[in-house]
């Protein structure tokens, strides 16, 4: 089955639902059973079929089946936010006295929680440069067991040598874990390039809609979703019934959604790049970016996130651009429909490798709007800019 079907059928059978095309939204905490002796047997088994709502029910495990299929894992498990996705897997996999390598790239939370949740339990979480790419081997300790990689990175899209990572963290027996949210299951194929465990914040593109918060978790062995599954189950963090809903509904049409935003994202990234206003541009896709060859080599499409910075500007006149924005609204996350712009100068945090930018940043997220009024958009805000600017 290709990639387009499995996204249109992977988890749902209609003859199983009285004809309907999508599966019902179960809303579930309690499940009876009709004898004790059935009780018992289910008990014996407690993540196998549905026990009890925390657990799973068939509309979560319906987009688990239907992730798993386009991951090419052993199960996936779905989790109340991608951020519950991350610490969820982190806390099934280390224990105290155990270290961690992580990307100094990765989304702020990841690294917080690193520092401060994952040390008060006496886990070592070592931060490394984006770029090490193979020369990781070199920060393996006997004590390390996961490996934790995002690329491109948060804010600023440096893309990581998986391969040559994960190459590296296996020698040493640890396991790969990535924050794959970014490119999707269609873009970057996690678990063939060497990953172990993919984590999809699906609150972005997968549901697509701005108007859900879910974690995804793919794991690529029985052994490592056992592991994870029962520490998800016991952290409680269980995705609600309608956001498993609204994710298997966004899935169903993340392929043509996808294609548009990485078209619209390459115009404006292009187009910005010409600009005097702007002096870098952070977007693997384009040819001449720093991560270009490496995403060319691994990745099988683009999203429409990317960064920028502005030649050196006053405050005021970056505000004076973001505030008069007609279609680019200004608000954290992305993966929807609608195109978002937020200034990131002083959010990207740093310590094993650099990051100063002369001028302001920001980050883009490149809704399904045409283009071209994105474009007008900000030549507009420019304008303005240019104004403001004393
Ligand atoms: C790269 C990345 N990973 C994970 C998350 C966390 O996802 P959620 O907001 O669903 O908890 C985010 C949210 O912005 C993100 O940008």
């Amino acid at each position: 089955m290709q990639t387009k079907t499995t996204l249109a059928h992977a988890g749902r059978n209609p003859r199983e639902q009285m004809g309907a095309v999508n599966p019902p939204v179960y809303h579930a905490s309690t499940i009876t059973y009709p004898t004790v002796e059935e009780m018992k047997a289910a008990e014996t088994k407690p993540f196998d079929g549905v026990r009890y709502g925390r657990f799973g029910t068939p509309t979560s495990f319906a987009l688990e089946e239907a992730v798993c299929a386009l991951e090419g894992g052993y199960r996936t498990i779905s989790t109340a936010s991608g951020l519950a996705a991350i610490t969820g897997t982190l806390t099934a996999l280390l224990e105290r006295g155990d270290h961690i390598l992580v990307v100094d790239s990765c989304y702020y939370p990841t690294r917080k929680f690193c520092q401060d949740q994952l040390r008060r339990w006496g886990v070592e979480t070592t931060f490394y440069d984006p770029l090490i790419g193979g020369d990781v081997a070199g920060l393996m300790r006997p004590d390390t067991r996961v490996v934790f990689v995002e690329s491109p990175g948060s804010l600023t899209f440096e893309v990581q040598d998986i391969p040559a990572i994960a190459a590296a963290a296996h020698a040493k027996g640890a396991v790969v874990v990535m924050d794959n949210t970014w490119a999707t299951p269609l873009y970057f194929p996690a678990l063939a390039r060497g990953v172990d465990i993919s984590i999809h914040s699906a609150t972005k593109f997968i549901v697509g809609h701005s108007d859900a918060m879910l974690g995804l978790i793919t794991c690529a062995t029985e052994e490592l979703w056992r592991k994870v599954k029962s520490s998800v189950a016991l952290s409680g963090v269980c995705a609600g019934a309608e956001e498993v809903y609204l994710g298997l509904r966004g899935l169903r049409t993340l392929d043509v959604r996808l294609r548009q935003h990485q078209e619209a994202g390459l115009a404006l990234a292009g187009w910005l790049r010409g600009r005097p206003e702007v002096a870098a541009v952070w977007h693997p896709a384009l040819p001449g970016d720093g991560g270009h060859a490496l995403w060319k080599r691994d990745f099988e499409g683009a999203c429409g996130l990317f960064g920028l910075e502005l030649a050196p500007c006053t405050e005021a006149a970056v505000s004076a651009f973001l505030n008069g924005l007609r279609y680019f609204g200004l608000g954290y996350s992305w993966g929807g429909f609608e195109s978002l712009i937020i200034p990131t100068t002083g959010s990207v945090h740093r310590s094993a490798s650099r990051w100063k930018p002369a001028g302001p940043t920001l980050r883009i997220h490149t809704g399904l709007e045409d283009p071209d009024d994105l474009i007008a958009d900000i030549e507009q805000g420019f304008s303005r800019l240019a104004a403001a600017n004393h």
